[in-house]
């Protein structure tokens, strides 16, 4: 190697193992840290100056640390060319660079081939296996939005790097859970008959029936936009996810491992075309935010409340509130995050910029109570982590 080669390499080599070490070592930020403002909406340097590209995100808190994984997006595309990223803060506000925690793949007809789409990553610990499991939803490439397909990978170390698993559509031949023999039946003669044009009164309530379900008993059900919760009143996970053709909702349980899924599943809001799962627990209730589904251009958001996972589930009004709270303040819903110890949550969504994807921004607001007990988001230009824990 020329004596110039060898510089670079050891000056690159020394960066790559810093920025590493600065994702795993205790940093630097202080107590007083949790004063830094969250401005929703605007360019969010991470350390090195550069604006954070973890979109369709979520965030893990482990080891008194928050790691924040999304999609990398690309200046022109939104196909994934990198893969899902990852940052890591100890306050919220400041985030490292942690690289790339699961990349795509140079090989043609490889289900993370280069271009895929690769969307709304979520990473949950799992302490049996103290494996960092990864669920997302997967797009092949060049096929569109036709495979709605999710993946699973794992890894040792909360940033990676990510051991893709596999892929699929979810539990081929299984009925959702308690549907009788008599509803099976008639979702599977309705999956056979001539329904005519869709959106009319009788398709709503034949895709209510389960004759979409019925449809994709054999391939397993499909699988879009996507989060995974663990269930903080008893370690259980859980894959929420838009199928149906973006039609319906199913909420599937985890194996112990987390890294399948366990047999059990409920459809929740079949024809209500919810996107953008967003969930967490307050007390004995669980509470669900969604979106519509209006593609990149933002909508009305839908919340839900559940005392049990597996429903029923009862929709209530939109949780926004203030200027554009009917288009959730130009963004989508992406992750609620309960700050750990605390029943204090963040609600987080995307502000969408499909002509520039990269430039893609993020909106966080602190969840509210309403006087009659439901949670609210009310947009403010600015708040702090500390604000939160006082209650705002
Ligand atoms: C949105 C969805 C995004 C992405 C987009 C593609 O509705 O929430 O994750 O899939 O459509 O148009």
């Amino acid at each position: 190697m020329h004596t110039f080669t060898k510089i670079v390499f050891t000056l690159l080599s020394a960066a790559a193992i810093a920025g590493t070490a600065a994702c795993t070592s205790a940093s630097a930020e202080t107590e007083s840290s949790e004063m830094r403002e969250i401005r929703s909406g605007e360019i969010w340097p991470d350390n090195n100056g550069v604006h954070i590209n973890a979109h369709g995100g979520g965030i893990l808190a482990y080891d008194n640390k928050y790691y924040w994984f999304g999609e990398h997006k690309s200046d022109s595309t939104s196909s994934a060319l990198v893969g899902v990223k990852c940052y890591s803060s100890t306050n919220l506000a400041d985030w490292t660079d942690c690289g790339t925690a699961l990349e795509v793949v140079d090989e043609a007809g490889h289900d993370l081939e280069r271009g895929c789409v690769l969307e709304r990553p979520k990473v949950v610990y799992n302490p049996l296996t103290k494996k960092f499991v990864m669920w997302f939803h997967l797009e092949l490439k060049g096929k569109g939005y036709s495979a709605a397909r999710y993946g699973v990978a794992t890894a040792d170390k909360p940033e990676g790097p990510y051991t893709y698993l596999r892929s699929g559509r979810v539990l081929p031949g299984v009925r959702p859970a308690g549907m009788t023999a008599e509803a099976a039946a008639r979702a599977d003669s309705l999956a056979k008959a001539d329904l005519g044009d869709w959106w009319t009164e009788s398709w709503y309530k034949a895709v209510d029936d389960g004759y979409l379900n019925s449809r994709d008993l054999g391939t397993g059900q499909m699988a879009r936009d996507q989060t995974v919760f663990v269930d903080p009143a008893d370690g259980k996970a859980y894959h929420i996810f838009s199928s149906e053709d973006n039609l319906t909702l199913i909420i599937a349980g985890l194996s112990d491992d987390f890294t399948s899924h366990s047999g059990k599943y409920v459809r929740v809001a079949p024809a209500g075309h919810n996107e953008a799962p967003a969930i967490f627990r307050q007390g004995d209730t669980l509470w669900m935010i969604t979106s519509g589904c209006t593609g990149w251009a933002p909508n009305k958001a839908r919340m839900f409340s559940a005392k049990d996972i597996y429903g029923p589930w009862t929709q209530h009004e939109n949780p926004c509130v203030g200027p554009n709270a009917d288009l959730t303040f130009g963004g989508q819903s992406t992750y609620i995050l309960t700050i750990p110890g605390t029943d204090k949550h963040i609600f987080m969504a995307d502000i969408w910029r499909p002509e520039h994807p990269s430039d893609a921004r993020y909106i966080w607001l602190p969840i509210t109570w309403s006087k009659d007990g439901k949670p609210e988001v009310q947009w403010r230009d600015s708040w702090t982590l500390a604000d939160l824990k006082n209650n705002i």
